[in-house]
């Protein structure tokens, strides 16, 4: 990022009003001198809210895979692009360099090609964390096909919903998946999804397991097979600056998932920029995040934005506890990693564990460690920093979205001092601003409001697959002119955000706005609980009251559990006010999340409702089974 990297505060300062003040004149540098391009623009951006209309490099003509691998062959092609670490720590870890990557995309995308794949087809991949995901995500950009990666933990109702709203003409999948002792069988859950759908010609399947897998005559073809005959060249397709890159399904969990649609030259410069900034990537560097690239987190920070800054990105299989719960700090030590990005949820459960194994781990390659999902709550935070980065690195909490494409607010490492608990402050280029809810803008510092932005940024999903009112309703409607996040955030006194979490989370008890994210965050201080969330029930007399669901560190009798509730609303007592304490306290075993690992607080309100039935798709859960479980001991 020539010229464009943040070096201190007042540096920060500097170009984020520059950033403000001149978005065009900005973004039009940082395209302009980082990247390559057939053709220039003919207009930075373009913008209607109203509409939702927005674009990026208007014009503009490129290809995302030029800049990810190409341009890198001449001075890092011996480079490692792609540390590949699998799930069974016996079997060995792959070394892939840019010129190899380079290769095995050619020839995956002329496999694609040869199978019918043309400029603006969708290809649905249903794949484990291993490198041929990487490659046929790159091969799809290389054709200018547009990828729609399905986390592949997915159950086949909703890989068939997903495959039916894109109208997919391949799929490609695999014969298995390692995940920690178990073997997945991917392959029958595509068969299964495969049954509603119409639009898939092809099924490429990638050989991982080896377990025997039904292939079916005609539709059916062994990558490997396909790999093999095909030729390394390939003349790479020439895109606009608009066209679809990839599609990727919100884990939105009501209703039909979002299709939400980002393109090429906008999402390749936001996600470069961004990378190289948060990471304070330098060339020698291992960086690792912990995502699966079924979610943005993988497509924009496993992927894109490493590859587009030259770097070496590492790609797990596995999981954080297998074979045991050091499995994080193992390979840290073995790839010396530099930078490590996780999510507040990994942190939590693996903090439950002794800090030994921990401990016990060199981690000291590690230069910034990173959390993104959730807010991390302020004991997750210390342990991070006590025991991962051992005080010495800086955490960047980097608040986004799906639909941001890319990081927007968080500290700059070694420029912005941290704050725990605190994604502190915008992004250059990124407005944010704070709306109380009869859509007045909330000025000063101090203060907690709706999360809005107020400009585009290069980044911004442009529609909903399909579904472009959908988008504009979603994100454009709430309040006019600016997106809407759906999230809460608190200003503090020196301008510093923090994200109190989604405000359809907020529990209006007695008149009071209570946040569930500090109630939580202040229960989960106390020694005994792993983890919490509150939902909101319908009260009598205060209109709303709380309901916690807590999990403890260990199960104790059921006197000490009468304790605990006490001790907690003590504690809450204390940190929020009398008014924040829990009416109900429930103690489970688990609470149900998505495969992101967020929490599906839709179900729990349900649950604290009373309203035991029609839960919706719950089959897309990470824990299906706890639903029942957390209803039958219900309150
Ligand atoms: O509520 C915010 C939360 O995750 C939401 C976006 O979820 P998703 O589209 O799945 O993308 C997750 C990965 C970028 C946001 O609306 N969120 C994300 N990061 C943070 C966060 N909440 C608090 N702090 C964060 N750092």
């Amino acid at each position: 990022m020539r010229n464009y990297i943040i070096e201190d505060l007042p540096h920060y300062y500097e170009q984020y009003k520059k950033s403000i003040k001149n978005p065009k004149k900005f973004w039009d540098g940082i395209a302009d001198k980082n990247f390559v391009w057939y053709q220039r623009w003919n207009k930075v951006v373009k913008y209607d809210m109203d509409k939702a209309k927005i674009t990026w490099f208007k014009n503009a003509k490129l290809n995302i895979t030029k800049n990810c691998l190409d341009r890198h062959l001449s001075i890092r092609g011996e480079k490692t692009a792609i540390i590949w670490e699998p799930n069974d720590p016996q079997e060995k870890s792959q070394h892939i360099s840019y010129s190899e990557l380079y290769r095995r995309v050619n020839k995956t995308a002329n496999v694609l090609k040869e199978m019918g794949i043309k400029k603006g087809d969708r290809v649905c991949i249903y794949l484990p964390m291993i490198p041929e995901l990487a490659v046929v995500m790159l091969a799809c950009a290389k054709l200018g096909a547009v990828h729609s990666v399905i986390f592949a933990g997915f159950s086949a109702a909703a890989v068939a919903s997903r495959v039916n709203d894109c109208g997919a003409k391949m799929m490609i999948t695999s014969d298995g998946s390692y995940r920690g002792s178990k073997i997945l069988d991917l392959k029958s859950i595509i068969d299964e999804a495969l049954e509603q759908c119409q639009t898939v010609e092809h099924v490429l399947v990638v050989k991982r397991t080896d377990n025997k897998v039904n292939m079916q005559e005609g539709r059916d073809f062994w990558m490997e097979g396909l790999f093999e005959k095909t030729s390394a060249d390939f003349v790479t397709q020439i895109m606009d600056a608009e066209d679809p890159l990839f599609i990727l399904y919100t884990s939105g969990s009501t209703g039909k998932p979002k299709g939400m649609l980002h393109t090429c030259a906008g999402y390749m410069v936001y996600t470069g920029y961004t990378f190289k900034n948060v990471f304070n990537y330098q060339e020698n560097d291992v960086y690792w995040c912990t995502a699966d690239i079924g979610w943005i987190t993988g497509h924009s920070y496993i992927l894109y934005g490493p590859l587009i800054n030259g770097a070496t990105t590492v790609i797990f299989e596995g999981i954080p506890t297998y074979p045991e719960p050091d499995r994080f700090w193992e390979i840290i030590e073995k790839h010396k990693v530099t930078q490590f990005y996780t999510a507040p949820t990994a942190i939590r459960s693996l903090a439950k564990e002794s800090a030994d194994w921990v401990d016990k781990h060199d981690l000291s390659s590690l230069r910034v460690i990173g959390s993104v999902g959730e807010p991390i709550n302020d004991e997750a935070w210390h342990w991070f920093n006590d025991h991962v980065g051992r005080k010495k690195c800086p955490i960047v909490d980097t608040w986004w979205q799906t639909e941001t494409g890319g990081i927007m607010i968080s500290p700059i490492p070694f420029v912005t001092p941290t704050k725990p608990t605190y994604a502190t402050l915008p992004l250059p280029g990124v407005q944010p601003v704070l709306m109380d809810d009869k859509r007045n803008e909330i000025t000063g510092n101090q203060v907690t409001g709706n999360l809005c932005i107020r400009f585009p940024w290069p980044g911004i999903a442009r529609t909903i697959w399909g579904d472009h009112q959908r988008y504009k309703e979603t994100y454009f409607t709430a309040f006019p002119g600016k997106y809407f996040t759906g999230d809460g955030a608190l200003r503090d006194e020196v301008g510093y955000y923090r994200i109190t979490g989604r405000v359809d989370d907020v529990v209006i008890v007695s008149g009071h706005n209570l946040g569930t994210a500090p109630i939580e965050d202040s229960i989960n201080e106390h020694p005994a609980v792993a983890e919490s969330a509150i939902v909101g029930f319908p009260h009598d007399i205060k209109g709303s009251a709380l309901y916690g669901f807590v999990i403890l560190k260990e199960s104790g009798e059921s006197r000490q559990k009468e304790n605990l509730k006490k001790e907690i609303n003590q504690l809450i007592s204390d940190q929020i006010g009398p008014i924040a304490k829990l009416d109900k306290i429930q103690f489970v075993s688990g609470l149900p999340k998505t495969r992101s690992g967020k929490i599906m607080r839709r179900i729990l309100r349900k649950i604290a409702e009373g309203d035991l039935s029609n839960f919706g798709d719950i089959s897309t859960l990470l824990n299906p089974e706890i639903v029942e479980e957390i209803k039958i001991e219900r309150i």
